[in-house]
């Protein structure tokens, strides 16, 4: 048993007055924690009362068996489900050590299920077919609807029944390319319904990077719809299709059929492109079909869906989750990290193109039962009250977003949350990077009401459900700490060689054992799968997060220690913005890291931050308005400048392939402090470029701009860089290996920390990067 179940044990042991469970928890905590009390959160007793799990005790004895008899443990929750036919023994089996053969990992091999079924069937028989399954919100004020599990089932039918009669069959991909409309979630749930493989691809990528996924999955159908809007911006999603289907024709691989929505709100069908023969129009043909469909009964081990993702090397992954293990763990987490009651109204602001979306949009709420918000628009728009409008307008009891939107929600004025009456919320949630004290508090205090608990929840596309994250009403909370590890998850801390690491420590993130939402391979290439994920720390899953233990054993993420950067949640693979800037036929070389920004004090020179157009764009607006014009007025910025970015900011979203606007922006160096200070705030992590050109080619601002343009088509506009940095030659070793950590350094200006830079091929090119670093 691990470390971490040792010091839980340790502390549930102690002697304690036995009743009142809160009371426990105080008698419990208080003694061990004692030196932390500043830090500590207690959920109130209330709240403690109720929930799924009301104290560390509890959490011990259900987290002892998880580790301790896995099989049983997850098996009886499994039979909570509905199975066409049972699972066979053994209920798991797996090979996580590299050194043993291939990695493997199976959970309930044999059994019959489907997931679609269990969200959906098993809910109307049960008795919930009037029940709201989505409440959705769209972009504009008063613009919303409903949908019932009867009404979604006999949807999800209709679309399946269409999917079945193009020829869709059992193992097929199917690419999804839509904004958060509830035909998103009709579409994954009727491609599981009829065993299709969903891949569906975040509505902001470009169309070389939706390109990019359609040649690795070759579907036969691409759903997707013709317009979105976003905040004040409309977004043409058909255009950006039609140009990746040339393009993926042009690989060889050629797509029949195109279905599109019509998505009436953001633009009418007339102006719609339709190309004849490929493309059809949902309207036209969905509501044609039966609205019922026979479930196609898969293995539990049949794959389920492809989700790519960033790597630190080459191109993007495909995460392969499959049905059965999946399905009992995204549910099982979702019912425990948010302490999930059949009366709450849960809204996850995340969108279905990213893993949060599949399993806590989609899968996690519906297997439960919930009522779930859908939001079609921008969070902040049309002002940064929106989100509270929306919980109000729909009381909603959970809420679970993200830390880059908290961090720009709470630059605005606390007003803006305080107008709203909030009171239905009982259980706040964060993820996709690790949330900062003072934004947690600020979540807590002002949002929360100093009453709901905060579950900040790890975990990853690969991990497919929450690996670490709080239990609300069994521990208190330290800000900013992902606290333990959920049910049957072996976390442990391993230093750079491999040896796990006990008590308090900090290393690498690894764990020991297979957890039933694991993902089982990458999709076509289960040797990278490996070498990923297994090699770096033999007998071990390695994230690629590091992490720290305190002594009471909370866990504190501390971000990535590979080459992947997260802006904003989002995953960047520096090595696929390397690939798009050396594409440039005036780019020779280019070598890109990320910065770390310190909340708080600790920020790096102004000068450097470059806004780019991105998602998170439309934060940056909110956030900006205010300090902006003091900045712009304050210094001796040119008023065009202040105008050019303003626009910028004021456009929510990527821009239209037609957009006039060509972001981003360099701020030049007489842009203050306190501005790159709010912008890297937002983002958590910068995009920082080393570029090297071809030989002869001058520096210049509109080449700067156009390699940032090449890296928005080819990823998409969120990946794009903060700074180019021009370099006449980059640090290498003797055997040509970059050397990131002195790049890494050069980029945070900790030109004092660059450590020994005698190893390299040309010890003074590392005095020309920092010549130029503010050109
Ligand atoms: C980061 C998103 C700290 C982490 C679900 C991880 C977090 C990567 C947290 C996965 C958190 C996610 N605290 N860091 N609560 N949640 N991360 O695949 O670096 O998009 O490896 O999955 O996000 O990102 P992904």
């Amino acid at each position: 048993t691990s470390d971490h179940l040792r010091h839980v044990e340790s502390m549930a042991t102690m002697p304690s007055g036995a009743g009142n469970i809160s009371h426990l928890n105080a008698i419990i905590l208080g003694e061990s924690l004692a030196s932390e009390e500043n830090d500590l959160v207690f959920p109130s007793d209330h709240f403690s009362r109720q929930a799924h799990v009301s104290s560390p005790q509890q959490y011990l004895e259900m987290y002892k068996r998880s580790i301790e008899d896995p099989a049983g443990f997850w098996s009886d929750i499994a039979s909570t489900f509905f199975w066409k036919q049972k699972w066979g023994k053994p209920v798991y089996s797996e090979n996580l050590d590299i050194r043993k053969g291939d990695i493997r990992i199976e959970w309930f091999k044999g059994g019959l299920t489907n997931i679609c079924y269990n969200c959906l069937d098993t809910n109307v028989e049960a008795g919930l077919g009037d029940k709201i399954a989505f409440y959705w919100e769209g972009n504009d004020l008063g613009v919303d609807a409903t949908l019932t599990y009867t009404q979604l089932l006999h949807n999800v039918c209709q679309l399946a029944n269409y999917l079945k009669d193009v020829g869709v069959k059992k193992g097929d991909a199917v690419v999804v390319y839509l904004p958060m409309l509830m035909e998103l979630p009709i579409t994954m749930l009727a491609c599981a319904r009829i065993g299709a493989v969903h891949s569906v691809v975040f509505a902001g990528f470009s169309a070389e990077s939706l390109a990019q996924r359609i040649v690795d999955c070759k579907p036969k159908v691409v759903i997707t719809c013709n317009a979105v809007k976003r905040g004040s911006k409309v977004i043409h999603l058909k255009d950006i299709v039609d140009a990746a289907l040339i393009k993926s024709s042009e690989s060889g691989v050629s797509v029949d059929i195109c279905l599109t929505y019509e998505n009436q709100s953001a633009m009418k069908r007339e102006s719609t492109k339709w190309l004849e023969g490929r493309d059809v129009c949902w309207q036209d043909v969905i509501p044609k079909y039966p609205t019922t469909c026979a479930v196609e009964w898969v293995d539990a081990e049949d794959p389920l869906f492809l989700l790519y993702t960033s790597g630190s090397t080459g191109k993007p992954k495909g995460v392969l989750h499959t049905t059965g293990g999946y399905m009992v763990y995204a549910a099982t987490t979702f019912k425990y990290a948010f302490d999930y009651k059949s009366s709450d109204i849960y809204w996850c602001t995340a969108d279905c193109g990213w893993i949060t979306g599949h399993s806590y949009v989609t899968y996690g709420p519906l297997l439960n039962g919930a009522t779930a918000v859908l939001y079609e628009g921008a969070p902040n728009y049309p002002d940064p009250g929106r989100c509270w409008d929306v919980v109000d307008k729909y009381k909603v009891t959970i809420f679970y977003t993200a830390p880059t939107l908290v961090r720009s929600l709470m630059r605005d004025s606390d007003e803006y949350v305080t107008r709203y009456s909030r009171k239905s919320l009982r259980v706040l949630g964060s993820v996709g990077e690790p949330i900062n004290p003072s934004a947690w508090r600020w979540f807590f205090n002002v949002v929360g009401d100093s009453k709901c608990p905060i579950s900040d929840t790890w975990w990853q596309t690969e991990t497919g459900g929450f690996m670490i994250t709080p239990l609300p009403g069994a521990w208190p909370q330290k800000p900013g700490s992902a606290t333990f590890p959920f049910f049957g998850v072996q976390a442990v801390i391993v230093d750079e060689k491999g040896v796990e690491i006990e008590g308090e420590c900090s290393g690498y993130l690894c764990v020991k054992s297979s957890w039933p939402g694991a993902f089982r391979t990458l999709y076509g290439d289960h040797e990278r799968y490996e070498t990923t994920y297994f090699k770096p720390f033999p007998g071990y899953y390695f994230s690629g997060d590091g992490c720290s233990r305190d002594k009471d054993g909370y866990h504190w993420l501390t971000g990535r220690v590979d080459d992947v950067i997260n802006v904003s949640g989002h995953r960047i693979g520096t090595a696929e913005v390397e690939s798009a800037l050396v594409s440039h036929p005036q780019c020779a070389e280019a070598a890109v890291v990320g910065v770390e920004h310190e909340f708080g004090d600790e920020i790096p020179a102004g000068n450097w931050v470059g806004l780019s157009g991105c998602w998170v764009g439309e934060w940056l607006y909110k956030i900006s308005k205010k300090n902006f014009h003091k900045i712009m007025t304050e210094g001796e910025q040119q008023l065009s400048l202040s105008l050019e970015i303003s626009e910028y900011l004021c456009c929510y979203g990527p821009p239209s392939p037609s957009s006039s606007l060509s972001p981003p922006f360099i701020f030049s160096s007489s842009m203050t402090d306190s501005f790159a200070a709010m912008v890297s705030q937002v983002k958590g992590q910068g995009i920082y470029a080393f570029v090297t050109l071809v030989e002869g080619v001058p520096y210049s601002e509109e080449l700067r701009k156009s390699l940032i343009l090449a890296v928005r088509k080819q990823i998409g506009p969120f990946a794009a860089p903060d700074k180019i940095h021009w370099a006449p030659g980059l640090p290498k070793t003797r055997s040509g290996k970059i050397m990131r950590r002195i790049l890494r350094k050069i980029a945070s200006r900790q030109l004092d920390e660059l450590g020994d830079t005698s190893t390299l091929a040309e010890p003074n090119v590392v005095d020309q990067l920092i010549a130029l670093a503010d050109v």
